[in-house]
């Protein structure tokens, strides 16, 4: 059962960034999914609590986890789903996501989950339609979902995240989920230290409040927490290291990497993971890797965000 502290609703229609949200608010999501979770370990797992509200997934970028768990977490809360790709879509045939997003509007959905390769897309769905919006990925801007299921796995395995040690590692510069993570980890008070080659970091990164390192070995020292992220070839439109292999050699974690970290330093990566490249499979697949804690943390995340955005007494 949910406490009255927890079925509390987010005082907003959409759900478009972490920087948007408050440290009271990130709570609320954690807090609801922690709730959420104890549903998908039942038998049934399965709630009333969004019967009879449409939820319309749209992917327009590819992906495997997000778009699988927030239908996973739509069907689990009972509300009826209907999935838009790319390809099967209209756009296809020239039509602009604007008169895509007012006819899908014209049957009344309650809620549109989007990824998008444009950063701001989700933002232009919610300005000019009436239904809530949620940000499953928007170009190299906000993974807002991810940066929670991210902030709930840690909180899970170290009690908390204020005061926590944690290095984000690789292509900063396109990286959403690098991002929502900044915004979300240094606001629960976390210190986070990005590290990457020079050119895979954005300027004035340390406005956000991180530190900067270029040297992984020099970085990682001390780490509570390892992120590593994906090289993002397809948002790269200029080289901006020489090879993927050069980049595995300075960048790549290894076992010997990671013991320069805490003893007991969690291994995080959002998927999909290239092997060998940004990660060696000893430490993906190793003790300390909750990898796929992350995964499955995202229905219940989802789960709650849903949730908290449909307007509906728990
Ligand atoms: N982490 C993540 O967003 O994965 P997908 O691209 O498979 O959804």
């Amino acid at each position: 059962m949910m406490t009255a502290s927890q079925s509390d609703r987010l005082n907003k229609k959409d759900l478009l960034g972490i920087e948007d949200l408050s440290k009271e608010e990130i709570e609320l999501i954690l807090n609801n999914a922690d709730a959420f979770k104890e549903v998908l370990t039942r038998d049934i797992k399965k709630v009333p609590t969004l019967r009879g509200k449409t939820v319309i997934n749209l992917f327009l970028e590819p992906s495997t986890r997000t778009r699988t768990s927030f239908e996973i977490a739509e069907k689990r809360l009972s509300a009826d789903t209907i999935n838009i790709s790319a390809q099967g879509s209209s756009l296809v045939k020239g039509e602009t996501l604007k008169d895509m997003a007012k006819n899908l509007e014209a049957m009344n959905p309650d809620i549109i989950v989007i990824r998008h390769s444009a950063s701001g897309s989700p933002h232009m769905l919610a300005r000019l339609c009436r239904f809530s919006v949620i940000n499953a990925g928007d170009g190299a801007h906000e993974h807002p979902t991810q940066a929670l299921l991210d902030m709930l796995t840690i909180r899970e395995k170290r009690g908390g995240l204020s005061g926590l040690k944690i290095a984000i590692v690789g292509d900063i510069l396109h990286s959403r989920v690098a991002r929502s993570n900044i915004f979300g980890l240094t606001r629960m008070g976390a210190n986070v230290r990005v590290i990457g080659p020079p050119t895979l970091i954005p300027p004035f990164v340390e406005d956000l409040g991180v530190e900067v390192y270029h040297d992984l070995k020099e970085g990682v020292r001390g780490m509570d927490i390892i992120m590593m992220l994906r090289i993002q070839k397809e948002r790269e439109n200029r080289s901006l290291f020489p090879t993927i292999r050069e980049y595995a050699r300075f960048f790549c974690l290894t076992k010997e990497r990671v013991a320069l970290a805490k003893d007991d330093c969690l291994i995080m990566h959002p998927g999909p993971i290239n092997r060998g490249v940004e990660i060696d499979p000893e430490v993906a697949d190793g003790p300390y890797s909750v990898i796929l804690n992350q995964v499955t943390n995202g229905v219940a995340i989802r789960m709650a965000v849903l949730y908290l955005l449909s307007g509906e007494k728990g």
